[in-house]
């Protein structure tokens, strides 16, 4: 669809699903506008964007609590749309520093929304998370399912849908303002782009299972630990459900093309699970690694992970028809683009 190079703020989008976001966005003739202030990534990965584009994209290295600042840069650029990813994302973390998580998280997206009150901006796409749905084990998860987050990083996620929800059920913020928002709960992104320039930023002590099994594949770490075998799946350990982060980002660009296909006078807050609908068990995921990649995975069974459950995947049929939108990739392509990224990225 022609969106005439529409400019869209993207917070956030040198991160993993940002970055990836990005490349959608433009081949899909939107003109992405970033800001990020690089705390846990890199100016790196927007160069490796353009590159990948053949397109310069116009970046500002900035904090969303910089209120000042960040009023500059809406007075500076006429904004159709905003697509918020900025936020710290360690579940780990969050536990340990829960204020600054509540504080960047809740505190940045409200700074931007305030920003997009006096700008008149009102299409808005918001980066939630399965994790809202937290202890909750009836699977596939819809939608409407009952919330129950488990960390103060889920929380940010669920306080956040909450203020957009009550915002555009405020119906009147600042004058007569209505609010086009859609919040996208991603299921477990794992792979990368094709090109492999591109790729999650592994932290030096990972938590999440894709970029341990990556560790384990390239020798740095010597066995994987897998929590717990005794779970009611059909193998016993947990099972979640993997999305390419392309499909992730493909999904982005399909909810802003839903956006630009509402009028601004029309007034709602959608939640939507981007997820494939399918569960691999970790046992699955690691056969399925070995097999594509002939590396061998060695692994040991140990206690379960406090705070885990054993059985998380979405409903999709809510994506399907609101935005027809749905996963194409397979857990081929999300291992073998995972394998080929991590392997560039250490070269
Ligand atoms: C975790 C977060 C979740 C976040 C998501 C991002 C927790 C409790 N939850 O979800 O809030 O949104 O990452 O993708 O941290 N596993 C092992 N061994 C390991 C690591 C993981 O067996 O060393 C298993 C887990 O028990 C789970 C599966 O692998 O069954 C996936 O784990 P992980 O990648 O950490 O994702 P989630 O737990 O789903």
């Amino acid at each position: 669809m022609s969106t005439n190079n529409s400019h869209v703020l993207v917070t956030g989008g040198a991160g993993f699903i940002g970055s990836h976001s990005l490349i959608s966005l433009i081949n899909n003739d939107y003109n992405p506008i970033i800001i990020d202030n690089l705390s846990n990534s890199s100016i790196k990965t927007i160069h490796a964007v353009e590159k990948i584009t053949s397109r310069e994209i116009k970046f500002y290295k900035l904090n969303l609590l910089n209120f000042n600042e960040l009023e500059k840069v809406f007075k500076d650029n006429d904004f159709s749309s905003v697509i918020h990813f900025a936020g710290f994302k360690s579940v780990g973390d969050s536990v340990n520093y829960p204020l600054l998580y509540f504080r960047n998280n809740i505190q940045g997206t409200i700074n931007v929304l305030d920003m997009c009150n006096r700008y008149g901006v009102s299409k808005f796409i918001f980066s939630s998370s399965a994790s809202v749905y937290g202890n909750n084990e009836s699977v596939p998860l819809k939608e409407d399912s009952e919330l129950l987050p488990l960390s103060p990083y889920a929380y940010s996620k669920l306080i956040i849908e909450n203020i957009l929800t009550s915002l555009s059920n405020s119906n009147n913020e600042s004058s007569s303002k209505n609010w086009q928002i859609i919040m996208l709960r991603y299921f477990n992104p794992i792979g990368a782009h094709e090109s492999g320039l591109i790729s999650e930023k592994v932290p030096n002590v990972p938590s999440n299972i894709m970029p341990l099994i990556l560790r384990v594949a390239s020798g740095e770490m010597n066995k994987l630990s897998i929590f717990g075998d005794d779970y009611e799946t059909k193998d016993g350990t947990g099972v979640r459900d993997y999305i390419h982060v392309m499909d992730l980002a493909d999904g982005h660009v399909a909810a802003l093309n839903n956006l630009f296909l509402t009028a601004d006078k029309e007034n709602f807050c959608k939640a939507i699970n981007l997820g494939t609908g399918e569960g691999y068990t970790v046992l699955e995921l690691i056969k399925n690694f070995i097999k594509y990649t002939g590396i061998e995975i060695p692994y040991k069974i140990v206690d379960r992970r406090s705070g885990d459950i054993g059985s998380s995947f979405a409903n999709v049929e809510y994506a399907k028809n609101f935005l027809q939108w749905e996963a194409k990739r397979d857990i081929k392509s999300m291992i073998l683009d995972a394998w080929n990224a991590y392997k560039y990225q250490r070269e």
